[in-house]
């Protein structure tokens, strides 16, 4: 295609690359779950674009409906815990990390073993606190390693993401607009700003393909700078 065409090449080869995608479903019981409407499509497209560019790729993956990609070595989870296992053992060999799962923040604290009978007029669940995997893997951070979170603010956008950035020693954030229509949630199109220590770059709407490559442009030059 000419966008192919036009694009600075872009080798990446060498690099490993850690990356999250999808919902994760915290069981309540057998047969139920609390989770959420994350598709998995920014983080699978973040690891294509990072295939393409030459990269070895981990994509440790929540439950969704997209199938494996080939070469791209493939980890799926089913729940925060389970994803912050595999991410804590993966990213001590990665040179950089890119968080887009949407993990849940809570969890029932303790799982039935049997299905939950209807016997009551009211049902308590009571939920704790999962794990932060991206402020983890910020705390294991050597000074080679990039790594990447997104925020999906809905006031003091710019203010809270760079926040964000310092509280969980991350590089770079992709802020998701929650303004636009197109953006976010189960679209094939996405509106972000990238924002680093240095500045904060609005980016027009795109095809999660296009905003895959941004991103993967932006972490090309963060490692360069990184390991000069
Ligand atoms: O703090 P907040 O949930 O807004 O941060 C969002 C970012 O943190 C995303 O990159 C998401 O993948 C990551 N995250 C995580 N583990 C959590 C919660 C969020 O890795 N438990």
């Amino acid at each position: 295609t000419i966008s192919k065409l036009l694009a600075p090449e872009i080798s990446l080869e060498g690099k490993k690359i850690l990356v999250t995608a999808g919902p994760t479903h915290e069981n309540i019981d057998p047969v139920r779950f609390i989770g959420n409407y994350s598709t998995g499509k920014m983080g699978f497209a973040i690891a294509e674009a990072f295939l393409q560019a030459g990269a070895e790729v981990h994509l440790v993956t929540g439950p969704v409906a997209l199938p494996d990609i080939e070469h791209v070595h493939m980890v799926r989870v089913n729940s925060a815990v389970e994803m912050l296992d595999a991410c804590t053992q993966l990213f001590p060999e990665m040179d950089a990390a890119v968080m887009s799962a949407a993990v849940a923040d809570y969890r029932p604290a303790e799982v039935a073993t049997e299905k939950i009978k209807k016997k009551t007029e009211e049902l308590h669940i009571h939920l704790v606190k999962n794990p932060d995997i991206l402020a983890t893997l910020g705390s294991l951070k050597n000074k080679e390693q990039v790594l990447v979170g997104f925020a999906l603010e809905t006031e003091n956008e710019l203010e809270n993401a760079k926040e964000k950035l310092n509280r969980k020693n991350l590089d770079l954030i992709v802020l998701n607009s929650m303004r636009d229509a197109g953006a976010g949630f189960g679209h094939d199109t996405n509106k972000i700003t990238l924002i680093d220590e240095k500045e904060a770059r609005e980016l027009p709407l795109k095809s999660k393909k296009d905003v895959a490559k941004d991103i993967l442009f932006t972490i090309a030059g963060l490692l360069k700078i990184k390991n000069n």
